[in-house]
């Protein structure tokens, strides 16, 4: 059978509805496309625990700050969906940034404690724009499940918090991170990297892996954990580090001392391309 392609809110909120009414348990895996294995990792988590799986490819707007990679951001619609319908998805929504933002739109949700640290301290308002467009997403789709990347920790931890506070009643699942063969993180940004970046892009895995293996050694002091991954990072020549940080993987707050699952991560740049990983502790 072929991927239904729904173009507007409105179409999806109705087919969900009908869906809905007919026993189906949908789960929505929300894209911005340019399909790599880590999407695909999770289309494939999904699809068994669901009857109808729906996949939202959207190139959000309000989420890239003034300046970020709006303009550039690798779009291919076909591609997308030749991938979406081996992975099993029923149902692809498309919709353009005027669908999802007519003219006089104005509401934004803020989460003020989970979005200010680490990649919400970096881009102003970002995950105002993540939440307010997953919560759209959410209205449109009427999930039963969705599923999420661990890869953006943060973003999950916002979503989850977004889901409880506004009781959309949705079971939120994450996804393991999907790496190449020498460890970075998959990302629709890896296209941008150039030879040379690409070759150290890897460190920044490396780095969170060194702080791994001090703290199985037995360290568990953030001050030498962190330099433990910031002397492999920082060894990269052309990476500049924006953060470089361990929080509660609960509350995301700074932790001196890693007594409770810890979340290590690191944001840097490639020349233009910014790149995060994360990896969590648990003693
Ligand atoms: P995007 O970057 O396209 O990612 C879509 C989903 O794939 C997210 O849940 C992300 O965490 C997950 N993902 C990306 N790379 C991954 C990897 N290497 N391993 C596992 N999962 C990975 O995140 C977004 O889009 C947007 O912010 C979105 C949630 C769609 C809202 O616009």
């Amino acid at each position: 059978m072929s991927i239904e392609v729904i173009r507007t809110p409105a179409k999806l909120r109705e087919r969900a509805f009908s869906l809905r009414g007919t026993g189906s348990r949908i789960a929505l895996v929300p894209t911005m496309g340019a399909l790599h294995e880590g999407h695909l990792s999770l289309l494939r988590k999904a699809r068994p625990l669901c009857d109808t799986l729906i996949m939202s490819i959207f190139v959000n707007p309000t989420q890239f700050a003034a300046g970020e990679d709006l303009d550039r951001y690798p779009r291919d619609e076909s591609t997308d969906l030749a991938l979406a319908t081996e992975c099993g998805v029923d149902i692809a929504f498309c919709p353009t940034p005027r669908d999802m933002y007519p003219e006089g739109y104005q509401t934004r949700i803020t989460l003020p404690k989970l979005a200010a640290p680490m990649c919400g301290a970096k881009r102003p308002g970002h995950f105002d724009g993540v939440a307010t467009v997953v919560s759209k997403l959410f209205n449109a789709a009427l999930p039963h499940l969705a599923v999420f990347g661990e890869k953006d920790f943060q973003q999950l931890a916002i979503l989850r918090q977004l889901n409880a506070d506004l009781d959309f009643g949705i079971e939120i699942l994450g996804g393991a991170i999907v790496r190449e063969a020498d460890g970075l993180a998959l990302s629709s940004r890896n296209v941008y990297l150039s030879a040379e970046e690409r070759k150290q892009a890897p460190r920044l895995q490396q780095g969170l892996q060194a702080a791994a293996q001090r703290f199985a050694e037995g360290v568990t002091d953030a001050s030498v954990l962190l330099s433990a991954a910031r002397a492999i990072v920082g060894s990269a020549p052309l990476a500049q580090i924006e953060y470089l940080e361990l929080r509660s993987a609960k509350t995301l707050e700074d932790v001196r001392e890693v007594t409770e699952p810890s979340l290590i991560a690191v944001a840097a740049r490639f020349g233009n391309t910014r790149l995060i990983d994360n990896l969590v502790l648990v003693p």
